[in-house]
């Protein structure tokens, strides 16, 4: 059986050193901060609250999932990295962040992911920037001696950051592209379908998705296809990651039930993709 996971603990708000800002590309940087508590209380694809600024615009924070866990030397969590990619105001001035900054972080936030124990194997799905809760998820699945794949895709080879971390790990990667400089050419829907087809149904395979709403939406009825379980990671707009502001509800309905509105800080960012109302989701 699965180990139920929820987020168990208050989440923590602090002020973080920047460790470091690693700029992977004109758009993506990797952001390390100093935040050993929030690194010791964080489950597989939780997320947190980031004040990009110490000014007033903008004022509210933006959620980030957690890419990372830093360890020091003996393996003590000594902070979180996360995985940014510039999209407007906030992500700008976080590309642009220096080592020896300071940043308010709350967090940990939002149902983490619930890794799958053998025999089933952990199929993870990640489309752009929606590798960022894979990492975290993968070291859970490896930990418990679950096999995990990684379909990765992007728009071009030179968009598929830190691959090669997965396969670190012990994760088999299957790669697409959109204009095929790596990988197969095309949406990754499409080796998903085909590994799909592939695996008898007696073989347990749990789908775990994120990127862009068309993307997971696409995934989830892939796997529904199949009789495969598909849980995933929404990145809808946050205010406050609390439940306090409902900027971030989805529409969702219940086994029988009516669809309703949820917010998506509290009862997500994961859901079993049959949750979700997809043709009534906001799409980024
Ligand atoms: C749970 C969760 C986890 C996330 N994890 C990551 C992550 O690991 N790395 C990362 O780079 N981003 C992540 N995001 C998305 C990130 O929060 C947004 O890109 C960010 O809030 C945009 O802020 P901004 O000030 O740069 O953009 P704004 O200036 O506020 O908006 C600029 C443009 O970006 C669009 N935008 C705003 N929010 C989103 C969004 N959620 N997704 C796509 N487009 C958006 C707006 O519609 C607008 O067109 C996550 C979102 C959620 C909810
Ligand atoms: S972000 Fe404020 S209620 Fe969800």
């Amino acid at each position: 059986m699965s180990q139920v996971y929820t987020s168990r603990v208050m989440p923590l708000d602090i002020e973080a050193a920047v460790l470091h800002n690693t700029r992977l590309s004109d758009d993506y940087s990797v952001l390390a901060l100093d935040a050993p508590a929030i690194a010791a209380a964080a489950r597989p694809g939780q997320f947190v609250m980031v004040k990009p600024s110490r000014g007033l615009d903008p004022l509210l924070r933006r959620p980030f999932s957690i890419f990372e866990i830093l360890r020091t030397a003996d393996g003590s969590p000594r902070g979180i990295t996360i995985l940014n990619k510039r999209v407007g105001v906030g992500t700008s001035l976080l590309y642009e962040v220096e080592r020896g900054a300071r940043l308010q972080v709350l967090g940990p936030l939002g149902k983490p992911f619930e890794p799958v124990d053998p025999p089933a194997e952990g199929w993870m799905v990640a489309g752009g920037v929606g590798l960022a809760p894979f990492v975290t998820l993968a070291e859970a699945l490896i930990a418990r001696g679950t096999s995990a794949t990684l379909f990765y895709g992007a728009r071009r080879a030179q968009d598929l950051h830190r691959a090669e971390l997965f396969e670190t790990l012990g994760v088999r990667l299957v790669c697409s592209t959109e204009d095929g400089s790596r990988g197969e050419r095309g949406f990754i829907t499409a080796p998903l379908q085909a590994a799909l087809s592939a695996v008898p149904a007696s073989r347990d395979v749990r789908v775990y998705a994120c990127g862009p709403t068309p993307m997971m939406r696409a995934v989830a009825q892939v796997a529904a296809g199949h009789g495969r379980r598909c849980d995933v990671s929404l990145e809808q707009v946050m205010g406050c990651g609390m439940g306090g502001c409902y900027s971030c509800v989805v529409p969702a309905r219940e086994p029988g039930g009516v669809p309703h509105h949820t917010r998506s800080c509290i009862d997500g960012p994961v859901f079993t993709a049959d949750r979700i109302v997809w043709e009534a989701l906001t799409s980024h």
